[in-house]
């Protein structure tokens, strides 16, 4: 009752408007979005009077470790994390051990996922050099949200380096492919520079802008030559942001709020291996790239990139440390932070975090506050300021590289299918996440 909702434009639907209204919900979908609702039907009613109803939030790029890595996270944990940031959907990528390759192992993942989430779920499929007969198949099962290439090694074993084997992967199949897209051999030939010097500030040297550009490059050939589109993730360069721009017709594109928010050197000096991630922390010049690409369209969605490992194993000496941070409980309240700061308006963050993100992958009734979809909610209250600290952290690994940061912009509830998941930062009832299904088209 009487939030104030970011529904689509009754004049342009494709554009948000913010309107003071009340949203009907029944059987977990939306039923109606009208002032004129009887409350006396309603079994319950949420007064969101001064708070903001935004569409469910969707973090496309999670990384939760089950099965095999357990011990850094867990589908529990991880999507308790999520709920408490006010993500309602997650989207887990295929690098767990063993990795999701297989009709099996993804069985095996949606088998695990039964009553354990707190939010709805869909997984990634991951590419090998030896999987391209079977991929075609498996990116069409339901709750697939697509096929997941790693161009350069990362956390776990996949990897596809040649032009060769990535056109085998692109020829099969049709759905669009989410990339990690960094160019492999160069990596190789560059580990050497930074081998033994346990210097984390050496992380966006050895891999460095070039070789996140020479691999867009190639990947964008590559998808033009196939005609498969194409979704890069977590782009960390102002120059491949100029050649994603111009590629519209194939390529969409992600950035990650840490690489909005971080940058080289003055990130690696204060947290040293805790701002290891793949692709790295850049420098300003890099980062303000990044703001103009979320501001002139040239961004697709937001998402976390989720990846945690514990503070034990994030001691080791770099490089041996492993790369990635938590990010799913974040994500919202540092993107309202810096849509306060004014550096991007509401209706572009839920374009880019609830709206775009199912639309691209094509999440059937998700992302919208429109008659028929599943009511989704993360309500946010946009003037509370709260500090981000590691005992608030969700996740085993039990910490985050904002910790001590005080930020404006707070969701205060989750609501997932109707149900309220968490309420004032508290979570609430029981794991009911269910998974998402997909358009396949
Ligand atoms: O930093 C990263 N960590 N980047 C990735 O692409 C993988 C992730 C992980 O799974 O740890």
């Amino acid at each position: 009752r009487g939030g104030t909702c970011l529904i689509p434009s009754p004049q342009d639907p494709e554009r948000l408007s913010r309107e003071r209204t009340s949203i009907g919900v029944k059987n977990g979908k939306i039923v109606a979005v009208s002032d004129q609702l009887a409350e006396s039907d309603a079994r319950t009613v949420f007064d969101a009077t001064s708070l903001y109803v935004l569409p469910g939030a969707i973090d496309s790029q999670v990384h939760f470790r089950e099965p095999g890595l357990t011990h850094k996270e867990d589908l529990e944990s991880g999507t308790r994390g999520a709920a408490l940031g006010g993500i309602t959907s997650v989207f887990e990528m295929p690098n767990t051990k063993p990795s999701t390759t297989t009709s099996e192992q993804f069985a095996e993942k949606l088998r695990l996922a039964i009553g354990r989430t707190w939010t709805d779920y869909a997984f990634f499929i991951g590419a090998t050099p030896d999987n391209a007969d079977t991929i075609a198949g498996l990116e069409l099962h339901p709750n697939c949200c697509a096929v997941k290439i790693f161009m350069g090694s990362s956390t776990g074993t996949l990897l596809l380096e040649d032009d060769e084997t990535l056109k085998k992967i692109l020829k099969a199949g049709h759905r669009r492919v989410a990339v990690h897209s960094e160019d492999e051999p160069r990596l190789r030939e560059r580990r050497a520079l930074v081998e033994g010097k346990n210097d984390p500030k050496l992380h966006p040297f050895w891999r460095d802008d070039i070789t996140a550009i020479k691999a867009t490059t190639r990947l964008l050939r590559l998808a033009k030559e196939t005609r498969r589109p194409v979704h890069v993730l977590h782009v960390t360069t102002g120059e491949e942001m100029e050649l994603l721009k111009n590629a519209k017709d194939i390529a969409t594109c992600e950035v990650t709020p840490q690489h909005l928010t971080l940058a080289a050197p003055e990130a690696y000096e204060r947290l040293g291996t805790l701002a290891q991630m793949n692709p790295p922390i850049r420098d300003e010049r890099h980062r303000e790239a990044l703001w103009k690409a979320v501001n002139d369209g040239t961004v697709t969605v937001l998402g976390s990139d989720h990846a945690p490992h514990t503070l034990e194993e994030k001691a080791k000496p770099y490089p041996d440390s492993p790369a990635g941070m938590t990010g799913v409980q974040t994500i919202l309240p540092i993107m309202l932070d810096h849509m306060n700061k004014g550096r991007l308006s509401l209706e572009r963050l839920v374009h880019l975090i609830c709206r775009n993100n199912a639309r691209l992958y094509g999440a059937r009734m998700k992302g919208e506050i429109r008659e028929g979809f599943d009511a989704d909610f993360s309500i946010v209250d946009l003037s509370k300021e709260r500090v981000i600290e590691n005992s608030w952290i969700a996740s085993k690994s039990g910490w985050t590289p904002y910790d001590g940061m005080k930020t404006k912009g707070w969701p205060v509830a989750t609501i997932v299918r109707g149900k309220i998941v968490m309420r004032d930062f508290e979570i609430q009832g029981e794991p009911s996440g269910q998974p998402i299904r997909f358009d396949q088209a």
